[in-house]
């Protein structure tokens, strides 16, 4: 059943896992790095993503397709906040910009569940971009005391994991 639109929601669920894997390890580095905010919205928006990993996969399976569980790129090495928040941008937008896309594609096909989905998908991305857009321009207009204020929240929980 529907095998283009197979096809597209596991080109989707690589892209995710992609996102999953980068953003868990954005959320590290933030964590090491003490930067109590930022560590815990990559971590919630990795689980985000995690679960769109889910969404595509029970699609996939309903149309009697394989989940291909590989994730479309290596994960980078950035640690430095800025070139991080820059990528999550590119990474959302791309990602909004594809699904809009495939959604097209899907409704092209006659798979209106499918096309629904990659909706779906796109206006979570597309408030995952503006959170992202939000911390850049507040990285941008405060600089080093944006960082500073997060250092201070994680001393004020008295060292408790990010994620409490
Ligand atoms: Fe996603
Ligand atoms: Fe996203």
């Amino acid at each position: 059943m529907h095998p283009h639109s197979v096809e597209l929601l596991n080109k989707a669920v690589a892209d995710e896992l992609a996102a999953v894997h980068q953003y868990m390890f954005f959320h590290f580095h933030c964590d090491n790095q003490g930067l109590e905010l930022l560590s815990t919205l990559y971590r919630r928006i990795a689980i985000e993503e995690m679960m769109h990993v889910e969404r595509l996969a029970e699609r996939i399976l309903f149309l009697k397709g394989k989940v291909l569980m590989a994730p479309a790129v290596e994960v980078e090495q950035i640690t430095d906040v800025k070139d991080m928040l820059a990528m999550s941008m590119k990474m959302e937008q791309d990602s909004a910009r594809d699904y809009n896309l495939w959604a097209n594609e899907c409704g092209a096909n006659a798979d209106s569940v499918s096309k629904k989905l990659f909706e779906g998908l796109v206006e979570d991305e597309e408030r995952h971009f503006n959170t992202f857009e939000q911390e850049w321009d507040n990285l941008n207009r405060y600089g080093d005391r944006y960082l500073a204020l997060q250092s201070i929240e994680r001393s004020k929980k008295g060292g408790m994991p990010a994620t409490q």
